[in-house]
């Protein structure tokens, strides 16, 4: 039967600690998690021994560019990038071109991953002035996550930045809607103000604590008028950190974290690696980055997202501030976060339930995100005695602009499984592409 295997002799990892398994997977499902399994007549056997076996990662907010502007990546590309990180399942941005603002893009965007795209996949709906009372109708659409609404502009021309319209689109459905939580008016003002010689180190500073801070501040005062569920993405501030756990608003507000702002620290990295560093919301001084750090182990923070956002490196070199903001990521999240564990920040359980079943929550993914028995037979298989410093060369993203290369390595994911059938071994791709898209418990 196609989707069956036997990973044998690993390490399994998940959100309740580690454990000596092996796991057999019949029909692309998780059939048995146990020790010392015998390996039924026919069955291949994958010799996990000395490696760590996770459940295959889901990265909630990855932007693969298609439509549009495929010179920086394409759907192929990104879910190749992301399944060599380990990443089985993706949600993919709605700031293409065109936009994901109507059925119709939705169905293009589904059309043009089938056969193409090697994770599982679904998309975001953007909200807009314009559609917020169709998006009740659209919503749960097949193959579609939700909503994402940018309250301050970024990458593209998705905006919806006055309050009466947030409302909008928070009244129009009921799955939780992700947001780009920066305020428009302030970010405007901060720009009309610069001075001519900015360079990226005022990055921090032309999109500052207070954009963050206040649109976070209205969107919860709308979520409490609503009682519409959010997700705010990329949070970058101990300010929101704080506003948040204040607030305490429970289920009805979650958050995530990029690796960018756990790992890197302004004014360092705009040091060594100038706008290769430079996205939005910005990464910030180490205060915020450590404060991200306790709030992502304490489960403040739910989950991480890599908002993987490649441009090519001649858009990099441009010259701030007309370079694009963004970093390419989704292939690093798994090695970032095994240095994370052996810098003793995170535990192997905590990288599994931020990367795995905690995303799975946030979004209601359904039969993803844990090993239990009848679930997607989805895995990522770590080798803990790679420690190099990290090639260029492994990097699979179209864009080069990672500012990772040449980190001292923690492990690294050398074989990814996808409902049962190896897809990624040894730095390269196994059979032709299967990602289907994801289905959802409450759509
Ligand atoms: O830095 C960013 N880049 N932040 C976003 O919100 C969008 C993203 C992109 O699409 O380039």
């Amino acid at each position: 039967m196609s989707g069956t295997l036997l990973v044998r002799g690993g390490r399994v990892i998940d959100v309740d600690g580690e454990r000596e398994a092996d796991i057999l997977i019949v029909g692309g499902k998780v059939a048995v998690v146990a020790a010392d399994l015998a390996a039924p007549d026919g069955v291949e056997v994958l010799d996990a021994s000395g490696k760590l076996v996770f459940p295959g990662l889901i990265d909630p907010q990855v932007h693969f560019r298609e439509p549009g502007w495929e010179h920086k990546e394409d759907l192929e590309s990104g879910a190749r990038a992301a399944v060599a990180g380990g990443v089985t399942s993706v949600m993919e941005m709605p700031n293409t071109n065109p936009t994901t603002t109507t059925p119709e893009a939705l169905a293009d965007k589904l059309s043009r991953a089938a056969g193409r795209m090697a994770a599982d996949h679904a998309f975001f709906f953007g909200a807009s002035p314009e559609n917020a009372e169709q998006l009740a109708d659209w919503e749960n659409l097949p193959g579609c996550c939700g909503v994402k609404m940018f309250m301050g502009s970024s990458t593209g021309s998705l905006l919806v930045a006055e309050d009466k319209d947030v409302e909008r689109v928070l009244r129009s459905g009921k799955r939780r809607v992700a947001v780009h939580s920066e305020d428009e008016a302030r970010l405007r003002a901060l720009k009309a103000n610069a001075a001519d010689d900015v360079t990226v180190f005022d990055h921090p500073s032309l999109r500052d604590v207070e954009a963050a801070l206040k649109a976070t501040t209205r969107l919860l005062n709308l979520v409490e008028k609503t009682g519409r569920p959010v997700h705010v993405l990329h949070l970058s501030t101990a300010e929101e950190v704080a506003l948040i756990r204040e607030r305490d608003l429970g289920e009805l507000v979650t958050c995530e974290v990029t690796p960018n702002h756990l790992f890197m620290a302004a004014p360092d990295c705009y040091e060594r690696h100038g706008t290769w560093a430079q996205m939005n919301p910005p990464v910030r001084d180490a205060r915020h980055r450590d404060v991200l750090r306790e709030a992502l182990a304490d489960g403040t923070i739910a989950c991480i997202g890599s908002d993987h956002a490649p441009h090519t490196a001649e858009e990099k070199a441009g010259g701030y501030p007309n370079t694009p903001s963004g970093i390419p990521g989704v292939q690093t999240i798994l090695p970032l976060l095994l240095t994370a564990v052996r810098d003793g920040w995170l535990s192997l359980a905590d990288v599994a339930r931020v990367t795995t079943s905690g995303p799975a929550a946030v979004w209601d993914v359904a039969g993803k995100g844990d090993l239990r028995v009848g679930f997607d037979g989805d895995l990522a298989i770590v080798d803990p005695s790679i420690t190099e410093p990290l090639p260029a060369a492994w990097l699979q993203s179209r864009s080069p602009c990672s500012p990772y290369i040449g980190m001292e390595l923690a492990g690294w994911p050398t074989t990814t499984v996808l409902r049962g059938e190896v897809i990624w071994r040894d730095h390269a791709p196994v059979g032709a592409s299967r990602g289907k898209p994801l289905r959802f418990t409450k759509s």
